[in-house]
C-alpha cells in the first residue's frame, strides 16, 4: 500500500513514516520543512532504501499534493502537517487557519481529483487534539469522545473545524456511493522517542513539558517554570495524560487498517493516567540523575487543573494496547535520544 504522510519530517510524522516503512508499506512524505527535519528523512531513507519518497512541498499547494498522490498511486493519507502551538495561534490566528484549515481542504481536494482519474484515496487519518475539548466540564474527566468539544484557542478550533470538514466530505462521498473512511485521533500529550534511537523530538521553539525539562537537565535552560502550584490536585500542579509516540503511531496503523467504507470515527489517544508537572520533573531527575531548578510561577490563563483520557473506546474498537504506560519509561526513551543528540537534528 502507498501511504501519503503529510508532515512526515516532523516529530510524530517521522515516527509514523518509520513504522509504516517497517510494516512494508511504500511511504510518500510531504513536508515543507518549516518545522520538519531533512535529517530525519535522510536517516529513514538510508534505513529503508528505495521505500521512502520525500517530497518537499506545502499542503496548501493543492496541485503539489495532487501530483504526489497521482505520481505514487496513494490510497491512504495520514495528515499530520499543521502548525501546533497554542500561544502562537492566539497571536497569529490567520496563519493557523490558513495552514491547518486551508491545508486540510487542499489535501482533500487533491484526494478528490486524484480519484477522478486514477487510484482513489479511501482511507484518511487526521491528527486531531484533546485541545478540541477545551476545558472539559466538571464530571467529564476522564474525558470520553462524547465530551462536548469547546476549544479555547484558535489552534484547537482549527482541529475541530478540520473534523467538521472531514465529516462533511465523508458524507458527500457516502451519498455518491464512493468509498472513503476517515478517523480523527484526538491526541493527549505525545512524548518519548523512537526506542531504536534513530528519531527524536526536536521542536523550535520547544513548548512540550518533557523535552523542556530534559533541556533543563542538560543545562540548556536555567530552570523550569511551574505555572500554578495551588491547583486542586494532589501536589498543586496541573495533571496531564501522556502517550508514547510509538503507541500513538500504532493507533494510526490500527485506524487505517480497521476502517470500513464510510466510517467516520473519533478516538482519544492517551493512556488514561494523569501525571502532575511535579511528577514529571521528579521523574526526569530520577531518569537523568541530574538536578533541575524549578521556579514557581502564577497560573496561566486557560490551563485546566486536571485532564486525562478514558481510553475505553479506542481499546475496545481498535484493540489499541499501549506498550509504554509507565511515565519513567516514556521519559527514558526521550532521554536516550536527547543525550545522544544534545543539539537535536542540528547535531
Ligand atoms: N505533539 C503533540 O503533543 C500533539 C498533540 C496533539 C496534536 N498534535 C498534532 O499532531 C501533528 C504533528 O505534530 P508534531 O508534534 O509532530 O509537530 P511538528 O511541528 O513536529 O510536525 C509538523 C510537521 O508538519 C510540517 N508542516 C507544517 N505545515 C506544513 C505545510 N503547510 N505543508 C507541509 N508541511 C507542513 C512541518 O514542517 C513539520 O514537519 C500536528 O497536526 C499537531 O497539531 C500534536
Amino acid at each position: 500500500m502507498t501511504i501519503l504522510v503529510t508532515g512526515g519530517a516532523g516529530y510524530i510524522g517521522s515516527h509514523a513514516v518509520q513504522r509504516l516503512l517497517r510494516d512494508g508499506h511504500r511511504v510518500v512524505s510531504l513536508d515543507n520543512f518549516f518545522r520538519g527535519h531533512a535529517r530525519a528523512m535522510g536517516l529513514l531513507g538510508a534505513k529503508f532504501p528505495g521505500k521512502l519518497e520525500s517530497v518537499v512541498g506545502d499542503v496548501t499547494n493543492r496541485e503539489c499534493v495532487l501530483e504526489a498522490i497521482r505520481t505514487f498511486g496513494v490510497t491512504t493519507v495520514m495528515h499530520f502537517a499543521a502548525h501546533a502551538y497554542v500561544g502562537e495561534s492566539v497571536e497569529q490566528p490567520l496563519v493557523y487557519y490558513h495552514n491547518n484549515v486551508t491545508g486540510l481542504v487542499s489535501v482533500l481536494w487533491a484526494c478528490d481529483q486524484a480519484g477522478a482519474g486514477g487510484k482513489r484515496v479511501t482511507r484518511f487519518v487526521f491528527s486531531s487534539s484533546c485541545s478540541t475539548y477545551g476545558q472539559p466540564p466538571a464530571g467529564m474527566i476522564p474525558v470520553r469522545e462524547d465530551c462536548p468539544q469547546a476549544p479555547v484557542s484558535p489552534y484547537g478550533r482549527t482541529k475541530l473545524i478540520g473534523e467538521q470538514i472531514l465529516r462533511d466530505y465523508a458524507e458527500s462521498k457516502r451519498m455518491a456511493g464512493t468509498e472513503f473512511a476517515c478517523t480523527f485521533l484526538r491526541y493527549f500529550n505525545v512524548c518519548g522517542c523512537d526506542r531504536s534511537g534513530v528519531l527524536g523530538e526536536d521542536h523550535t521553539p520547544e513548548t512540550h513539558l518533557i523535552p523542556v525539562v530534559l533541556q533543563a537537565a542538560m543545562g540548556q535552560r536555567p530552570h523550569v517554570g511551574l505555572f500554578g502550584t495551588d491547583y486542586p490536585t494532589p501536589d498543586g500542579t496541573c495533571v496531564r495524560d501522556y502517550v508514547h509516540v510509538e503507541d500513538l503511531v500504532d493507533a494510526h496503523v490500527r485506524a487505517m487498517s480497521t476502517a470500513n467504507a464510510a466510517d467516520v470515527r473519533a478516538y482519544n489517544v492517551g493512556i488514561g493516567k494523569g501525571y502532575s508537572v511535579r511528577q514529571i520533573v521528579d521523574t526526569v531527575r530520577a531518569v537523568t540523575g541530574r538536578e533541575i531548578k524549578v521556579v514557581e510561577q502564577p497560573r496561566r490563563a486557560g490551563d485546566p487543573p486536571e485532564v486525562f483520557n478514558d481510553p475505553t473506546k479506542i481499546k475496545r474498537e481498535l484493540g489499541w494496547n499501549p506498550q509504554v504506560t509507565d511515565i519513567r519509561e516514556m521519559i527514558a526513551s526521550a532521554w536516550k535520544w536527547f543525550e545522544a543528540n544534545p543539539r537535536g537534528y542540528g547535531a
